[in-house]
């Protein structure tokens, strides 16, 4: 029914109704690397159709210049530069402002931005009232959600979407109290009194201090443990159209302030298909208990009658090993090594489990490999985080991901309401039937 040629100016592809014979030409259009996309945004006005893509395996819903991925090569980069590099020679701040300005700062410029971060980082006193409505055992990803959308209550002079300085001052604030809410929402749980940032200290490491000092004694911030707090927060911080962004980006389309929208990010990131999968990892590894057990667990994720997955296995977009995951997975024996457990009984089973999976048909044949968050609950559990913060941990990182791509957003001129179609399969007309007829 298609076929793609060439024209003197333009790429475009052709579209026959066989059941009418009627042709319509598309055009294709070409991002810097990737593959190219038909344009379909006429296609309903021009023919009265609507393409059907569920879950938008083969839809673009936006233009952008942030981040790519090449999943079958197991490629990410943001603006250009690879995740590995970042990884290695950058630290999380440094990747706040290539993704937010486009460019790595020079020092003056990351001098400047450390500074607006750090102004930040404290949080209205009276929010710490809005904790104290919680239960002490509420999940701290439901305390997210409330207390970050609860920040449009507090913040109204960065609300304006239409002011360029109060949408980066609402980035600004966004990126920098998220450490601080997700520390507090740490310590209402655990029944200790909130622990205020410190601006001597780096990202990172204010948050460890934040999660883990006590009035009467100041937390011993490990260096290799802030380094490996900071590198999981630079994996985390931007993975261009996922489930969470584009929630970000469909809730900022009816220009809804910034605050709101973060706080429906984070509600779409707690899922465990998408970033509530880290904590499932772990309790995956807990419920598998002993490397014997594992064939058992292998053989129920290929089983269509169970519902279990190997958590931690499987991308929607990558169809190789997660870049991510081989960093993690150094990162990890780091931390181990630096905290000194030499047989983490949890690792050993995770490298078994991953071993394993590599070399099953189903998973090959699927091409299922470890994502991002095999790794990071066995990293975050041996520096003390408890399971129900892995995903909270997620989302102060991807907080920098969120505002870049709300605010590439709210710039790009051809920025509409998002407002997807349907295939409607309820009835048709039918009598109203009164109630005593029913
Ligand atoms: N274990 C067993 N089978 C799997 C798994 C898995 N983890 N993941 C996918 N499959 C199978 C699935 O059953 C399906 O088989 P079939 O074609 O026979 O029906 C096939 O592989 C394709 O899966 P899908 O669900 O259609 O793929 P998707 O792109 O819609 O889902 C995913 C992607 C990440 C939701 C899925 O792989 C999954 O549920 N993984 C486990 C959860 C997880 O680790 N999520 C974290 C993702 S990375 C971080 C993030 O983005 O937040």
């Amino acid at each position: 029914m298609n076929d793609a040629k060439s024209t003197a100016n333009r790429d475009t592809v052709t579209l026959t109704d066989n059941s009418t014979g009627k042709s319509l030409e598309l055009p294709i259009l070409g991002g810097t690397v990737g593959p190219r996309a038909i344009d379909v945004s006429k296609l309903y006005a021009e023919t009265g159709y609507f393409t059907y893509d569920p879950g938008f395996t083969s839809t673009a819903s936006c233009d952008s210049n942030i981040t790519y991925i090449d999943g079958e090569v197991g490629v990410l980069m943001h603006r250009g530069y690879l995740i590995e590099d970042l990884a290695e020679n950058s630290d999380f701040m440094d990747v706040c402002y290539l993704l937010l300005h486009g460019e790595l700062p020079d020092a003056k410029e990351k001098t400047r931005f450390e500074k607006s971060i750090t102004y930040h980082t404290m949080l209205h006193e009276q929010m710490n009232n809005f904790f104290r409505g919680f239960r002490r055992d509420s999940h701290p990803m439901a305390v997210m959600v409330g207390v970050v959308g609860a920040m449009s209550a507090f913040y109204h002079d960065s609300t304006d979407i239409n002011d360029p300085h109060q949408r980066m001052v609402a980035s600004h604030r966004l990126i920098a109290k998220m450490p601080t809410i997700a520390a507090m929402a740490y310590k209402y749980s655990v029944g200790q009194p909130f622990v205020y940032p410190r601006n001597n200290l780096s990202y990172a490491e204010n948050f460890l201090h934040m999660m883990f000092s006590v009035p009467c004694e100041e937390y011993q911030i490990s260096p290799v443990l802030a380094r490996a707090m900071d590198r999981i927060f630079i994996l985390h911080a931007d993975h261009e159209q996922n489930a969470s962004t584009s929630t970000v980006r469909i809730a900022g389309s009816s220009n809804a302030n910034p605050f709101a929208c973060i706080a429906a990010g984070i509600a779409s990131l707690w899922g465990p298909a998408h970033g509530g999968a880290n904590e499932a990892v772990l309790q995956m590894l807990n419920e598998i208990g002993s490397k014997d057990r594992i064939p058992e667990f292998i053989k129920r994720a290929k089983d269509k009658d169970d519902p279990f997955r190997l958590m931690g296995f499987g991308h929607r977009v990558y169809k190789n090993y997660d870049p991510r995951a081989k960093v993690m997975q150094k990162s990890c024996h780091e931390v181990l090594g630096e905290l000194g457990i030499e047989h983490d009984p949890l690792l050993e089973i995770a490298m078994a489990l991953e071993k394993i999976a590599l070399e099953d048909d189903y998973f090959v044949e699927k091409k299922l490999f470890p994502n991002v968050d095999f790794y990071s609950g066995i990293i975050l559990k041996a520096m003390g985080i408890p399971t129900s913060m892995f995903t909270v941990l997620f989302a102060v990182a991807r907080t920098v991901g969120w505002v870049a791509q709300w605010r590439e957003m709210i710039e790009d001129p051809k920025q509409r309401i998002s407002r997807p179609r349907q295939l409607y399969h309820g009835y048709a007309q039918r009598d109203y039937v009164p109630l005593d007829k029913r």
